[in-house]
């Protein structure tokens, strides 16, 4: 007999022993919630719509336990309500950990935790003693690894680390022992002895994960408020279960081509329009690709959002259409923070709708930021995001092309903001506590949904503080990291642990932010950036300048070239951007998420790959002129040399100064993007497809590159053959968007073929032609 019942209710089992109750609902045969009622608003910020499909399950009394199975995952649960999950073929995935935590605080006494506390020193871990606390702990196997969590700091494996999930503002250099940043993603991939899974904890309480740093005997998940929320994540690879993740929470919808060009952003460079045509001038000069330009808070009136300063510039739409008309577009930043101002519209707009956060006794919340006093748009309520959204018109009229949204964890000045300060959750009244890491999510999808309504085109926005989910509505960056070559090189693992976490859209500032760079940092800096989905160059307000051309005419000619790599890639990362769509898989990504059976992926952190074709081997040590690396299976071809190597080795490799090694997966086609200094939305005329080895095939999108009309299904795809000693062809297999190419240049080791289209048929057909 068991000691446990269970009802079912479609695909949901509700569990209830004496240790109280467990929901487990089957979304997919590879996703299944556990949820545990601890009397909290239910709603999810990170997943939106309906994911559960008609999944057909078993359910087993097994001895005293349950087991659910949907062929691809297997979950049993006791009358203690612990829980194992097991694999298709019956492995072992996750499993709740039958001992006693062991927490190492508790063998520091409370005497010695206040002196190290007196000397500045953290003893970290969320408190268990608050009375909402819970845990869940899981056994750790000798031989696991876990990937994802977003921003944080370190290394790309996150074992034997802890880390919190509290959005905040980190001035300090970030270095690996920090525990949070910017960003929310409470996603885990594991990798347990090779076999893959993942846990998405939808909790936005503070939370703490600590991955075998306490115990090596087990991993565990605690939060001090919040139901007991987490998807079980499944799949028969790595790349499956993060596929499962960013169905779960969303993927990035396509950019505007233009947005995967270079930018360039300095924190002061909107103080004087004569700046600004200096930058834009100076790019022209030296024939260096630029698509935007970024205004920091300087651009605004006394650090006034919607507002601009109007004796910097007099007119700000013809200012910003004359930039446009030299091929450069201006994004102007956000922050959520509105000054205390009787006189200024936005507060008192807000002031009277009541749209502001407020104490618990009702009065409006005020703190310090960039405009002195300011009170805080309560993002959490539908029609504040509404309003928000209605005034991102302001500056999409003035000609902004997007709209950057910073400071939005949210960060003050004064102190830290009271935990009780009253945020809303949508419609009900909440707090700090449960609102503070969807703050940014909440401010950046308001600005989406602006500038989607007052441009009709795909919206650019860019921020900084983020939650799971986010990445449907925004791109990101890492912020303020600094000109230190520890930064670049963790820069790498940052950005690849975002892309499993969901973001595909991010980078890091280029340069570094604050410090000052050097010369050899900023050219490796833009030579290990040229992948990144996000490539822009910002630098702080006393920092040193670091434009292209600042460290004299080396440096400006490696960068210029490094510049052009990146544009002849641009309709590669734009395929990336679209497959992602429907596999939901990141562009940039570390080799373990492409190669997870060779154990040598698993802990690399300075080589990414592009999609599945394309590896980088960035130098990222000061005075480093060559290096090993590590190439996995298969062969790879030097992009450099077009030599062949073969894989499952390291090799060494030379690279000074102006040299980036890159390979490219033998026997594949890539697209090589026209050399353009801006980008426009006239649509292209030709395209050139390369072989790299015998022989390949390739898939390649075509839309206009800014609308949404592909969702009607208004784009071309591309079928490419190439046999170095055969037949080539190439078949448009969707012919949704009306303009396809008018010639196609096929290159490959030995010959180039030049193919044309067939004026003479109705459906578009491509004839080999003379050259
Ligand atoms: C902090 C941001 O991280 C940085 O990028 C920006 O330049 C400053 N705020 C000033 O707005």
């Amino acid at each position: 007999m068991m000691n446990l019942h269970y009802t079912v209710k479609g695909q949901t089992v509700t569990l209830t022993s004496d240790q109280g109750a467990l929901i487990l609902t089957v979304l997919t045969d590879q996703i299944i919630r556990v949820f545990q009622d601890r009397g909290r608003h239910t709603n999810s910020y990170a997943i939106e719509g309906e994911k559960k499909v008609e999944t057909p399950f078993d359910l087993k009394e097994v001895g005293d336990h349950l087991e659910l199975s949907t062929g691809q995952l297997t979950v049993t649960v006791g009358p203690d309500l612990l829980l194992d999950v097991f694999d298709a073929q019956g492995n072992p995935l996750i499993l709740d950990y039958r001992g006693k935590r062991r927490p190492i605080a508790k063998t520091i006494d409370a005497a010695h935790q206040s002196i190290m506390r007196a000397e500045g020193h953290e003893v970290s871990g969320v408190s268990q003693t608050e009375d909402r606390y819970y845990q869940v702990v899981k056994a750790l196997d000798p031989d696991e690894q876990f990937y994802g969590l977003g921003d944080k700091t370190g290394y790309l494996n996150k074992r034997s680390y802890h880390y919190d999930n509290w959005n905040y503002d980190e001035p300090r250099p970030h270095i690996e022992t920090f525990t949070n940043l910017y960003k929310s993603i409470p996603v885990l991939f594991g990798l347990k002895k090779g076999r893959p899974w993942g846990i998405f904890f939808d909790n936005t309480y503070r939370s703490h994960l600590d991955l075998g740093r306490e115990n090596a005997d087990y991993y565990f998940y605690s939060a001090v408020d919040g139901n007991l929320d987490y998807y079980i994540l499944g799949g028969s690879s790595l790349k499956e279960v993060v596929s499962n993740y960013t169905y779960l929470t969303g993927r990035v919808p396509l950019p505007q081509r233009w947005m995967l060009g270079y930018q360039q952003s300095r924190w002061g460079y909107s103080m004087s329009q004569d700046r600004v045509e200096q930058i834009v001038d100076t790019f022209a000069k030296y024939h260096l690709p630029l698509e935007a330009i970024h205004f920091d808070i300087d651009y605004m009136d006394g650090y006034r959002v919607f507002t601009w300063n109007k004796n910097i510039f007099k007119d700000p739409a013809g200012f910003l259409a004359d930039v446009k008309k030299r091929g450069v577009r201006v994004i102007p930043i956000l922050d959520p923070g509105v000054k205390e101002d009787p006189d200024y519209r936005i507060y008192q707009e807000g002031l009277d709708k009541g749209y502001f956060a407020t104490n618990p006794d009702g009065s409006v919340y005020v703190n310090r930021v960039w405009p002195g006093k300011s009170v805080f748009p309560d993002f959490g309520r539908p029609e504040v995001r509404d309003w928000w959204a209605g005034h991102c018109r302001f500056l999409v009229d003035s000609g902004a092309a997007g709209i950057w949204t910073d400071m939005n964890e949210p960060a003050v000045f004064d102190g830290e903001i009271p935990e009780d300060t009253v945020f809303s959750d949508e419609d009900q009244k909440s707090d700090l506590a449960r609102m503070n890491n969807v703050y940014g999510h909440n401010m950046a999808k308001a600005t989406y949904q602006g500038l989607k309504k007052a441009t009709g085109r795909r919206p650019y926005v860019i921020t900084r503080a983020a939650y799971a989910g986010t990445q449907k509505y925004s791109t990101v960056w890492t912020g303020d990291n600094q000109s230190l070559w520890p930064h670049l090189q963790m820069s790498i693992p940052q950005l690849c642990n975002m892309g499993m976490s969901g973001f595909s859209f991010a980078g890091a500032d280029i340069g570094g932010f604050s410090a000052d760079t050097t010369p050899e940092l900023l050219t490796r800096w833009i030579e290990a950036a040229i992948f990144s989905p996000l490539l822009r160059n910002h630098s702080a307000l006393q920092a040193r300048d670091q434009e292209p051309w600042v460290f004299g005419p080396k440096v400006l000619d490696i960068y210029r070239h490094f510049l052009h790599l990146r544009y002849h890639f641009i309709p590669y990362l734009y395929d990336c951007f679209a497959k992602q769509m429907n596999d939901g898989l990141p562009v940039m990504r570390p080799l373990v998420l492409n190669y997870p059976e060779d154990a040598r992926t698993r802990n690399l952190n300075d080589e990414y790959m592009v999609g599945d074709q394309v590896l980088v081997a960035p130098v990222v040590e000061q005075g480093q002129v060559s290096r090993m690396v590590y190439l996995p299976e298969g062969d790879w071809v030097d992009l450099r040399t077009m030599v062949t190597y073969g894989g499952h080795r390291d090799i060494l490799v030379e690279a000074p100064l102006d040299q980036l090694p890159v390979f490219v997966r033998a026997d594949s086609v890539l697209p090589w993007g026209r050399l353009v200094e801006h980008m426009d939305d006239q649509p292209e005329e030709s395209m050139t497809f390369r072989l790299f080895g015998q022989h390949g095939d390739y898939t390649h999108y075509q839309d206009d590159g800014y609308s949404f009309d592909y969702e009607q299904g208004a784009y071309n795809l591309y079928q490419i053959h190439m046999e170095n000693q055969g037949q080539c062809s190439v078949t448009v297999t969707h012919h949704g968007f009306k303009p396809v190419y008018r010639r196609i240049r096929l290159v490959l080791p030995e010959r180039t073929l030049t193919l044309s289209l067939d004026d003479k048929s109705q459906a578009p057909v491509y004839r080999e032609t003379e050259a």
